[in-house]
């Protein structure tokens, strides 16, 4: 009983500090929409299970796309507007292959080495912030989750005071420094928080803003629909330097 009490107490204080740690975003103003429309985009993460998805449905939409992968091989999609660039995240100088020349850059990186003290999400990121400022790259979309800033709770009871503070702590803090990284930087960022990712189908139709999420029930939106929010973050400033919340 009383190890339950502080089991408790410490996924509570964890949420808390997730949520004050975290990037507390507000959608403001009304901002220009960007200069034509970005069409030759870079895609972190691309042999992942969001990463497929935003590269084929990207080059559904016309995109030039590049792909960064640390085993070409795994991506095994093939297309005469997708390039591949094999680099690791953590390795500035491939990262800066990848920037150059592009218009934008989604980022759907994620690993699973909960178990332990990691930065592979934040130092990724400072990388490939740098590149982008080194290359006056403007547009960043980057996938982080629920569950952290002003989403804190929004994964619903099961993540909050099980998941996330027994499986995810580590990794969730490194999210925390990672949007921290990404609202300091001066690109034209939008950070997108979903909930618990399914390899389901496209539906096209979800709910994303600031509230979403439930404090109560875990929610849900496939791979494929968060890419499809992604990808329409490119030429939509409705996020534009704030993080918005995606679910079913
Ligand atoms: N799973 C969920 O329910 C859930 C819910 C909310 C948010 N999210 C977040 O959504 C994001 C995407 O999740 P996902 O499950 O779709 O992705 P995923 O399948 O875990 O894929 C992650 C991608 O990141 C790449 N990567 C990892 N380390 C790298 C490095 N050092 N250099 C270059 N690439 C590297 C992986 O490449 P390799 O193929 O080489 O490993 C892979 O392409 C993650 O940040 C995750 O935390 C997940």
């Amino acid at each position: 009983m009383k190890f339950f009490l502080v089991f408790l107490l410490y996924a509570a204080a964890l949420s808390v500090a997730l949520g004050r740690r975290g990037l507390r975003s507000t959608v403001g103003g009304v901002p220009p929409m960007p200069e034509g429309r970005p069409t030759r985009i870079l895609i972190v993460g691309a042999t992942g299970g969001t990463g497929r998805q935003l590269v084929e449905q990207a080059l559904e939409r016309g995109h030039e796309v590049t792909a960064l992968a640390r085993h070409p091989s795994a991506l095994r999609i093939e297309h005469p507007r997708l390039t591949v660039v094999q680099g690791d995240v953590l390795d500035y100088p491939s990262v800066e292959t990848a920037v150059r020349g592009q218009d934008a850059v989604l980022s759907a990186l994620g690993h699973k080495q909960f178990f332990r003290p990691t930065r592979i999400l934040s130092e990724g990121t400072r990388n490939v912030l740098r590149a982008m400022d080194a290359h006056r790259v403007r547009r960043f979309v980057c996938e982080t989750a629920l569950g952290i800033g002003d989403s804190a709770g929004r994964m619903g009871l099961y993540y909050t005071f099980f998941v996330i503070p027994v499986i995810l702590p580590f990794y969730f803090w490194d999210k925390t420094r990672q949007e921290r990284l990404i609202a300091a930087s001066g690109v034209d960022w939008v950070v997108v928080r979903p909930g618990v990712l399914t390899n389901g189908a496209k539906r096209g139709r979800y709910r994303h803003g600031r509230n979403i999420g439930s404090f109560l029930w875990t929610v849900r939106i496939s791979r494929a629909d968060v890419a499809d929010f992604m990808l329409n973050q490119l030429s939509d400033n409705t996020y534009l330097r704030a993080a918005a919340g995606v679910c079913w």
